[in-house]
């Protein structure tokens, strides 16, 4: 490094140590980071190469020597908790380089210190996100997140739906309690549904696997997240004399008892050998059907890992070598604002066609304005483009040196391309919006298609006829949908009297569809398909939704803040509320259907339950049981509960609740005996 001042180290260490901080927080808490791995490693490495030369600036809170917290977010997305459990041993992370010189620099630090025999355990790097299991006696008691290291989120019970995770294992030799480590991941395929149907429903998808698989993790309904198709692999085994020499022996016996383990680690024994795995699985990664970020090294021998010991942050018997990732560099040519469904404008570069990892890229996003200021971006810019796991490739850097005179600042614009409505921006999102919701052309043509999506009404139209319908003057409200006779069908491109026929027989099946579908369809800002089920769950019917108060609807498992003032305001639209009426006189489903709600017996009939904590089975499960039993279920404590229903963990406040106004308190097990009497 190039000399510096004394002063100028103390602020750069000021800043860098800042920098890092916000960027921890984007992508532990927020899953939504903004500059990519290869650029953070950099800016930490500056910060350790400065924290060495100048000791006395280095700082005991210094990201240098603490890992990333992922604590906070839970509340911060959600409004909701999950209870922070201490780590019994701290949960580490590991020190890194993107270089073979470093590589050998970690192996040699080893031969130096350690006289025996050493092996090392060669495994992929999974990118996902950590989680620590502890099991007793055979048993899953609990599953932790990193947290800050020293204490994780409590997400026993998202764990308890991932499939290959086992609650209860089976084999000789099971240690009495033991905790195993290991990533959370989200193969690629589950990562591309999960992602298209974000799309489809105006969300914003997720920049890569490795949030997709935080961001599920910390759901608030496990139902959701068990549909979300994560996976997992266990990587390290601890606790009190374990009874294995060796870490593959340790990881050898988990597999046996039934616990998912890497089949790509080998045990190998020379440091070439070690580097020869690096340079197989830089090429063979491409293929696997998951992402990996790099190698993981590790001593193999129990008793010199023991010996090496750890730094503050990393184990020192065990480094990462990372790949770096593709990289292009092309020209910017211009940045098209494109208008979403629910009217958010992101912008899209367009870029001088170029080859990146097998395919030619010509557009970019550049997700906001933020982003487009932090990387101080001109057109006419080179700029460095990468491919993240998601379809559409971002644009993480611009090359200063080559920009030209003839470079201009983008004008990110005041109004909506489409429409010309003034933009707007929340306070807390990144995003501009298109506040003109009922007269922008993209938002109605967009809520139309989303209307007529397969799980939405599934009705025979793809998204070109509803353009088409709607630049007709056809189709200006949802409701218009129902009025379209075929002497207007007939008038679309190509269109005969067949396939008007097969459009009016689908909007006449569309009638069938469920409530919850119906809910769905109707496009209520931030209502995805799993909460607009829930909704309809818990509320039964439009009516009743339409009358719930806000703190009734935040009560609900995973609707928060945004999603409560979308309802209200969604509802305080007198054109919705005529669109609702026109679609309830069309025939549509506005409430459950009785026999969806399979009756089981009337012994809670007259009842209403306020569930809390958990229970054996999913509270959607329970809710649904108390349901079956003709009781009904409510958010919140009152004079009109009849029961509360404490499970394990029930929140303190309902209890104290329900003792003033002395509402009956029962456990899980008195209701079943309360069911089979
Ligand atoms: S060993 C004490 N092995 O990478 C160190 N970690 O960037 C225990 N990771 O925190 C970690 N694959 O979340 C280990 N085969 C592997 C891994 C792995 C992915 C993650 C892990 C760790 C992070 C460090």
């Amino acid at each position: 490094m190039a000399k510096i001042s004394k002063t100028s180290a103390k602020e750069r260490i000021e800043f860098l140590s800042k920098e890092l901080e916000r960027h921890n927080r984007n992508y532990y808490v927020m899953n939504a980071p903004t500059i990519s791995d290869f650029e953070f490693d950099l800016l930490m490495s500056e910060l350790q190469t400065l924290e060495k030369m100048f000791p006395e600036f280095a700082s005991q809170q210094s990201p240098t020597r603490h890992v990333g917290s992922d604590l906070e977010t839970s509340k911060a997305r959600n409004g909701m908790e999950f209870e922070q459990v201490a780590h019994r041993y701290p949960m580490l992370s590991l020190g890194n380089t993107y270089s073979k010189e470093e590589m050998y620099e970690f192996f040699n630090r080893i031969t130096r210190t350690v006289t025996q025999k050493i092996t090392f355990s060669c495994e992929l790097k999974f990118d996902g996100t950590a989680i620590c299991l502890t099991y007793r006696n055979g048993k899953l008691v609990h599953a932790l997140t990193r947290g800050d290291g020293t204490k994780g989120d409590d997400v026993s019970r998202n764990v308890a739906n991932i499939k290959s995770i086992p609650t209860e294992l089976h084999g000789k030799n099971i240690p009495e309690e033991f905790e195993i480590r290991g990533e959370i991941f989200m193969p690629f395929d589950a990562f591309e549904r999960l992602n298209a149907e974000k799309r489809e429903k105006g969300e914003e998808p997720f920049a890569n696997p490795r949030n997709a698989a935080s961001g599920s993790l910390k759901l608030q309904n496990p139902q959701e997240m068990k549909e979300r198709g994560l996976d997992c692999v266990l990587y390290h085994m601890l606790g009190e004399n374990l009874p294995f020499a060796t870490h593959s022996e340790a990881i050898a016996a988990a597999g046996s008892w039934g616990l998912p383990t890497s089949v790509y680690s080998e045990t190998l024994d020379t440091i070439e050998a070690a580097l020869e795995y690096i340079g197989k699985w830089d090429v063979k990664r491409k293929s696997l059907p998951f992402a990996t970020d790099g190698i993981v090294i590790k001593v193999n021998e129990l008793n010199v890992q023991r010996q090496l010991g750890m730094t503050a942050k990393s184990p020192r018997w065990a480094t990462a070598y990372k790949f770096k990732p593709e990289q292009a560099l092309t020209p910017l040519l211009s940045i098209d604002y494109q208008v979403g469904r629910t009217g958010a404008i992101t912008p899209v570069a367009n870029l001088e066609p170029v080859q990146l990892s097998g395919t030619v890229v010509k557009r970019a996003s550049l997700h906001n304005l933020d982003q487009m200021q932090l990387l101080d971006i001109h057109i006419g810019d080179y700029v460095y483009v990468e491919k993240g796991g998601e379809i559409i490739p971002k644009i993480t850097g611009v090359e200063k040196s080559r920009r030209p005179d003839s470079a201009t600042l983008p004008d990110f614009p005041a109004k909506c391309p489409d429409c010309g409505a003034f933009l707007v921006r929340d306070e807390d999102e990144a995003k501009h919006y298109c506040p003109n919701s009922d007269g922008c052309p993209t938002q109605i043509k967009g809520r139309f298609i989303h209307f007529a999506s397969r799980k939405a009404m599934d009705i025979l139209a793809g998204d070109a006829t509803m353009e088409q319908l709607f630049d007709k003057g056809y189709i200006r409200h949802l409701q218009d949908i129902y009025r379209l006779n075929k002497e207007q069908l007939m008038t679309l491109d190509g269109w005969q009297e067949k396939s008007a026929d097969n459009f009016l027989e689908s909007l006449e099946k569309s009638k069938e569809v469920p409530f919850e579908r119906v809910l769905f369809a109707i496009g209520i800002r931030h209502i995805g398909e799993q909460n607009a089920k829930m909704l309809a769950t818990h509320y039964g019917s439009i009516d009743a939704l339409m009358d719930a108060p806000r703190e009734d609807l935040l009560q609900i498992d995973g609707i928060g803040d945004a999603m409560a003032d979308s309802i209200m305001a969604f509802f305080d639209n007198p054109e919705n509320m005529a669109t609702i009426d026109e679609l309830r006189t069309r025939g549509l489903k506005f409430e459950i259907e009785e026999d969806r709600v399979r009756r089981i017996s009337d012994k809670l009939a007259g009842c209403t339950v306020v569930i809390s904590g958990n229970y054996s089975i999913s509270r959607e499960a329970m809710k649904a049981l108390i349901e079956a039993h003709g009781g009904k279920n409510s958010g919140s404590v009152s004079g009109k509960t009849t029961y509360l229903l404490a499970g394990e963990k029930s929140g303190p406040e309902k209890l104290k609740k329900a003792q003033t106004l002395g509402v009956k308190v029962i456990s899980e097990e008195d209701l079943y005996r309360m069911l089979e009497e």
